[in-house]
């Protein structure tokens, strides 16, 4: 998997920036606030037809503007594969491959796998269980088309569920046949997605504890741990048992949505006993995981995205990261840094050819 060139139009700070990337290492260097992470942020959208940084489509068009659009030339598989996403304020969101639109936006995801990793962002870890849950909800819908056309299915009953039940208490009124209807659905659907999640935890678990071993000095167990209660024998009786709560409380408290995925670290949550630099290897070790997991299951490296890492990890675990990628784990690659002699030093030891760009303010310096 490799990207050739990247075009960003009127995304964030960037009005017009061409890039042309080398298909092994890209460092993007500048100041704070020059547009490194924005640049990463316009190929995880081009990848995903999303933003990585959790925001709306809006936030992602440059200030008084009202559209975007971002080109990719990729090669996957050695073929070539040109990607356009082109978004309008107040229409519906256009990706072109190969300048065929897309019927389907989600058909998209899952062609060019990536992953990124911003060892600053710990909200997977010390957030609430939605971004658990939308972190391998993400990562299995890069691999099965399936699981994310029945994952959007799941959560469209999901929203009509709850605007009947609101509905139901505004107006006294009570069509349980149509309840009855997603009701069905809901519960079949939660248990065909909690299969899925619950196979792909037990497979990426050894995967997980072998790059957290990797990566840290420490001897300890680590741990991802499915909670949900789908895959109990009782799950459809109960779901039924909660609607009066549902009815009282206008809002679906049974179903996949409830589910949360623990993380241990020696059998403790890693959120509460965690050293910094265990959270944060667990947060790697993660990435990696699903990096290898993309690669066996595609049978092709993905892009690897690595967002201040120099600043934000200590010296013993970027030297065993480089160390990694001066094996050929990885394929290419891209990191950010605001500080030029730092990134020069470090990618020195990789004994690799490695290509900079130098940003400011939303252009790429000559
Ligand atoms: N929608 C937007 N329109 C214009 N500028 C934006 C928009 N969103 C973010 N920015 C600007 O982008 C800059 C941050 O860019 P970023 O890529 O995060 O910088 P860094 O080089 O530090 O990684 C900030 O100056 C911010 O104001
Ligand atoms: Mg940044």
């Amino acid at each position: 998997m490799i990207l050739e060139s990247l075009q960003l139009i009127q995304f964030k700070n960037h009005s017009n920036t061409q890039l042309v990337f080398s298909p092994g290492v890209n460092c993007l260097l500048g100041k704070n606030g020059s547009g490194k992470t924005n640049v990463l942020d316009g190929i995880h959208y081009l990848c995903l037809t999303k933003s990585a940084l959790h925001g709306s489509d809006a936030l992602q068009v440059q200030h008084g503007k009202d559209f975007f659009s971002l080109k990719g030339n990729f090669r996957v598989q050695a073929s070539p594969l040109e990607v356009r996403c082109s978004v309008e304020m107040g229409k519906k969101k256009q990706v072109f491959q190969n300048g065929k639109c897309i019927e389907k936006v989600s058909d998209h995801v899952g062609h060019i796998p990536i992953v990124l990793i911003a060892p600053d962002d710990t909200e997977l870890i010390k957030g609430g269980s939605e971004g658990r849950r939308k972190f391998f909800d993400g990562l299995l819908s890069q691999l099965d088309r399936n699981y994310l056309e029945q994952l959007i299915r799941y959560h469209h009953f999901l929203k009509q569920r709850n605007a009947l039940l609101k509905q139901f208490g505004e107006t006294g009124r009570r069509d349980l046949t149509l309840l009855d209807t997603y009701d069905e659905e809901l519960i079949r659907l939660s248990v065909l997605l909690a299969n899925r999640r619950a196979a792909l935890l037990s497979d990426i678990g050894p995967l997980i504890q072998e790059h957290y071993l990797s990566l840290s000095s420490g001897k300890e167990k680590v741990e991802v741990i499915y909670q949900t209660e789908a895959l109990q024998p009782d799950f459809s009786a109960n779901f039924l048992l909660l609607r009066q709560k549902d009815l009282a409380t206008k809002t679906s408290n049974a179903g996949i949505h409830k589910d949360d995925i623990d993380l241990r670290i020696d059998s403790y949550p890693l959120r509460k006993v965690g050293s910094q630099g265990q959270q944060k290897s667990f947060l790697i070790a993660l990435k990696l995981a699903q990096f290898h997991y993309f690669e066996k299951a595609k049978g092709e490296k993905p892009l690897l995205l690595l967002d201040d890492i120099f600043d934000k990890l200590d010296d013993e675990r970027i030297a065993k990261l480089l160390e990694m990628v001066a094996k050929g784990n990885f394929g290419q690659l891209f990191l950010t840094d605001a500080r030029p002699e730092r990134s020069r030093e470090f990618l020195k030891s990789l004994g690799k050819e490695v290509n900079y760009f130098t940003l400011h303010d939303g252009q790429v310096l000559a």
